[in-house]
């Protein structure tokens, strides 16, 4: 199927173009010259950017889905111009065995709305230190990660390092030393992230960094990063827009000042790889009782726009690169670039666009959103996978 997508302001993390974009098949082309079968998809002049990539989201299915599953995730992803996620493997049971894995990744392709990539647990049933069940990994896996908890024991770690170098896996370390988070919170993220910064040092063995919170840990990570060590991080949307709150659970939580500004200065001194929702569904109910984390798969878009580009931080080629380019680069994805080659998975933003985000139109099954009846500006208005239409604001 041959499409060209024309009137729009094109921008991926490097270039700004009006040229209209010539796809086939779900990837973008070199031009051709259209024929009757050729569909023509004016975008209005609105911004077209390659869709976005999260490389961190919790869909809780199997297990939980009376707070979220595949499908009402996949619709939330759609909505916030995601059309690749990178499952955590915190589900019941735990994603650490074939079967968990494979029914996913099957219901996932069945459902053709996103791209779901599951990630595999580091030890089985996050016991903290089985690694057997990695010597049989599912073909396809490309991260583990034991996120909602760190890896508390050392020889652990480095042998699990050590498998995931061989077995050619990617690790997304989840930072918190259990014993310490009650005793000093920032500590117990920055001592772990200062651990698994030198052990990917010396193995080299490539890392990913989940939810980097900490003047600390980010200053540990851009060391490192310096020194050579295969390294990445992301940092989530509600990091780099919030501080000095401690009356929102959400783990790592929100931290103090200091380390907002550590973490927007790395971003613009090019450390942050990438922006990540840990898009984290509960019930009120939950809430209430103190379940840490919140929803951004929908609002992503707009809060980091808002704290970044919008206030002249950054430029927004540079967000596109932190949403898009930069995490499906990470995740093996060919998005997140306006090129020939590149799949052709697009988001139309309407930049000026202000919007009230209610309640009501939530397409997650939860609903622990900071954001609700917020002003919000940067709205998602069409979505394209593989060149198809997936989601329409309204
Ligand atoms: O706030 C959080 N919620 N942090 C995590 O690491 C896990 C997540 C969840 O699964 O709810």
């Amino acid at each position: 199927m041959k499409k060209i997508f024309t009137n729009f302001i094109g921008i991926d993390d490097t270039t700004i173009t009006k040229n209209n974009i010539y796809t086939e098949d779900g990837v973008i082309v070199g031009a051709y010259k259209e024929d009757e079968d050729t569909e023509i998809i004016d975008c209005q002049g609105l911004f077209l950017m390659p869709a976005f990539t999260d490389l961190h989201t919790h869909f809780r299915d199997p297990g939980f889905t009376y707070k979220e599953d595949l499908e009402t995730g996949s619709y939330a992803a759609l909505k916030g111009g995601y059309t690749a996620v990178n499952l955590m493997a915190n589900t019941d049971p735990v994603v650490s065995s074939k079967e968990v894995y494979e029914d996913i990744m099957a219901r996932g392709r069945d459902l053709d709305l996103i791209d779901i990539h599951q990630v595999y647990a580091i030890t089985k049933d996050f016991d903290g230190k089985s690694l057997e069940h990695l010597d049989d990994l599912p073909q396809g896996v490309n991260f583990i990660s034991d996120d909602g908890h760190g890896v508390d024991d050392d020889t652990t770690m480095y042998e699990a390092m050590v498998k995931a170098k061989d077995l050619g896996v990617n690790m997304t370390l989840h930072e918190e030393v259990r014993g310490l988070s009650a005793i000093n919170y920032e500590l117990a993220e920055d001592l772990m992230t200062i651990r698994d910064c030198y052990l990917s040092y010396k193995l080299a063995c490539p890392i990913h960094f989940s939810h980097v919170s900490t003047k600390g840990s980010i200053g540990a990570i851009s060391y490192f990063k310096d020194l050579g060590a295969p390294i990445t991080c992301e940092v989530t949307p509600h990091h780099i827009s919030l501080s000095e709150r401690d009356d929102l659970r959400v783990n790592p939580p929100i931290r103090e000042n200091k380390d907002k500004y550590a973490l927007i200065g790395a971003i613009k001194n090019g450390y942050v790889d990438a922006i990540a929702t840990d898009h984290a569904p509960h019930t009120d109910e939950e809430k209430v009782q103190g379940k840490p984390g919140f929803l951004g798969l929908e609002t992503a878009f707009s809060t980091s726009y808002m704290t970044l580009v919008q206030s002249g931080e950054i430029s927004l080629n540079k967000l596109v690169a932190l949403m898009s380019t930069n995490p499906s680069g990470i995740l093996g994805i060919k998005k997140g670039k306006l090129e020939e080659g590149y799949l052709a998975d697009f988001v139309l933003v309407d930049l000026d666009r202000e919007y009230t985000y209610t309640r009501d139109e939530i397409r997650s099954k939860s609903k622990n959103s900071l954001l609700i009846d917020k002003t919000l500006k940067g709205s998602i208005e069409k979505v394209y996978r593989r060149g198809e239409l997936k989601y329409e604001n309204n």
